[in-house]
């Protein structure tokens, strides 16, 4: 709250995001996808537009409306699509945080038509999508690389390891166990791993309170 309300903090600064889930195709009318809403990144992108950044909004598949006309919102479905918008806009930013739940693996042939039901048993075969974040984190230059990790077990070591694997400044832990917290809900009960070791732990928040949290860390950062 205190560094939003000094004005425009990362005014001459670009931001890339991104949100929502991927669709996964399977056939013309079916996908794979995830229950993500969207909601933490676009509050991020609504957050870092308030503090004066130039924000691009990569998303998958969501109800939520531009958060502001300022924002360049790309809408794509797959993960294919959302590791070629976000590795072409990388190189332009000062900041990037990946809020997307990316599919982890896709259908290795999209059929052309729609698939019958003609067997009893029906086998998919799936392929391992790119990973967005590790790829931005390989070509990193001097920007500040800001992911998500999901964990039900072993939380802040397995958040740690993706951290380092990523090569991120910080990984927001969200947790699945703390009521209230995840996928559909308004609310968010987070942890800050920072690379240095140091860990920061929040309230269960709503989901803006949550973006101003994070965004905050942020603006610590890049000051320095
Ligand atoms: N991520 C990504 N591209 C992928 C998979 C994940 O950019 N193909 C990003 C997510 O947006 C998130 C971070 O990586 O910021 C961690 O995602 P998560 O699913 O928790 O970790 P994974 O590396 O996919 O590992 P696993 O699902 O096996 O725990
Ligand atoms: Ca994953």
């Amino acid at each position: 709250e205190d560094h939003l309300a000094e004005g425009l903090p990362l005014i001459n600064k670009k931001v890339l995001i991104t949100a929502g889930p991927t669709y996964e195709a399977i056939d013309p009318v079916r996908f794979i996808g995830n229950h993500s809403s969207g909601k933490m990144g676009f509050e991020l992108a609504a957050a870092a537009n308030a503090a004066g950044a130039k924000v691009i909004l990569v998303s998958g598949p969501t109800h939520l409306a531009n958060p502001h006309e300022n924002i360049e919102l790309v809408r794509v479905q797959s993960a294919l699509e959302m590791f070629d918008a976000a590795t072409k806009f990388f190189p332009e930013v000062d900041i990037a945080i990946a809020a997307a739940a990316v599919s982890d693996y896709r259908p290795k042939v999209s059929a052309m038509q729609k698939i019958k039901k003609n067997s009893e048993i029906m086998q998919l075969e799936l392929v391992k999508n790119p990973d967005i974040l590790a790829t931005l984190g390989e070509a990193k230059k001097d920007q500040l690389l800001i992911g998500f990790a999901l964990e039900t077990e072993n939380e802040e070591e397995n958040a740690a390891g993706k951290l380092k694997k990523k090569n991120l400044d910080f990984i927001v832990l969200n947790s699945l166990n703390d009521s209230g917290a995840g996928f559909k809900s308004e609310t968010n009960k987070i942890k800050i791993l920072f690379k240095d070791g140091n860990v920061k732990t929040f309230d269960l928040k709503s989901k803006k309170e949550v973006a101003e949290d994070i965004l905050n860390e942020i603006i610590l950062l890049s000051n320095e």
